[in-house]
C-alpha cells in the first residue's frame, strides 16, 4: 500500500492502495465518482475513459502510480453544471440509449473538441472509433460531437 495525493476534478485528494490499482476502481470505489464505467477492464472499450491532463486516457488499465500530479477529470468534473458544449450537444440530440458507455463518449468527444475544435468527419471518426457503445448509437453521437464543434466554433 501507498499514499498519493490526486488532483481529482480541481481537487487535491488523498488515497491509500496499492500502487497498481487502475484508476477506474480509484475514482469509482474510494471516491464515489460512479459515472466512469467499467466496460472490458483492458482499454477496448472507452467505457472508462477519463481525462488525464488534456488525454482522454482508459482508466482501467492507469495505474494510480502513474499519475503523479497531472489533472484528473472525470465525468463529474467536466463541468459545473453539466453544460459543457459536448453536454448539451448531448442533449440536443438525444444520444443516450441504456447511457452506459456515455460518460466515456462525452470525455472523448470533449478531449478531441479541446485539442481539434473544428474536426474533419474522419477525424471525428477516429477519435471515437475506441470507443464501443452496445445500443448502436454512433451515428448521433458524430451528430452530436458536430453540434459541439459548432457551438465551441461560435
Ligand atoms: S473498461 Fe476501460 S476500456 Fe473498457
Ligand atoms: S447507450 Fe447503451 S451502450 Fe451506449
Amino acid at each position: 500500500m501507498a499514499k498519493f495525493n490526486l488532483n481529482i476534478n480541481g481537487k487535491t485528494q488523498e488515497v491509500e492502495v496499492d500502487p497498481s490499482t487502475p484508476m477506474l476502481w480509484v475514482l469509482r470505489d474510494h471516491f464515489k465518482l460512479l459515472g466512469t464505467k467499467y466496460g472490458c477492464g483492458i482499454a477496448q472499450c472507452g467505457a472508462c475513459t477519463v481525462h488525464l491532463g488534456d488525454d482522454a486516457v482508459r482508466s482501467c488499465q492507469l495505474p494510480v502510480s502513474s499519475v503523479g500530479d497531472k489533472d484528473i477529470t472525470t465525468i463529474e468534473g467536466l463541468s459545473e453544471k453539466g453544460d459543457h458544449p459536448v453536454q448539451q450537444a448531448w442533449l440536443e440530440v438525444d444520444v443516450p440509449q441504456c447511457g452506459y458507455c456515455q460518460a466515456g463518449q462525452i470525455m472523448t468527444a470533449s478531449a478531441l473538441l479541446e485539442k481539434n475544435p473544428n474536426p474533419s468527419d474522419e477525424e471525428i471518426e477516429t477519435a471515437m472509433n475506441g470507443n464501443i457503445c452496445r445500443c448502436g448509437t454512433y451515428t448521433r453521437i458524430k451528430k452530436a460531437v458536430k453540434i459541439a464543434a459548432n457551438s465551441v466554433n461560435a
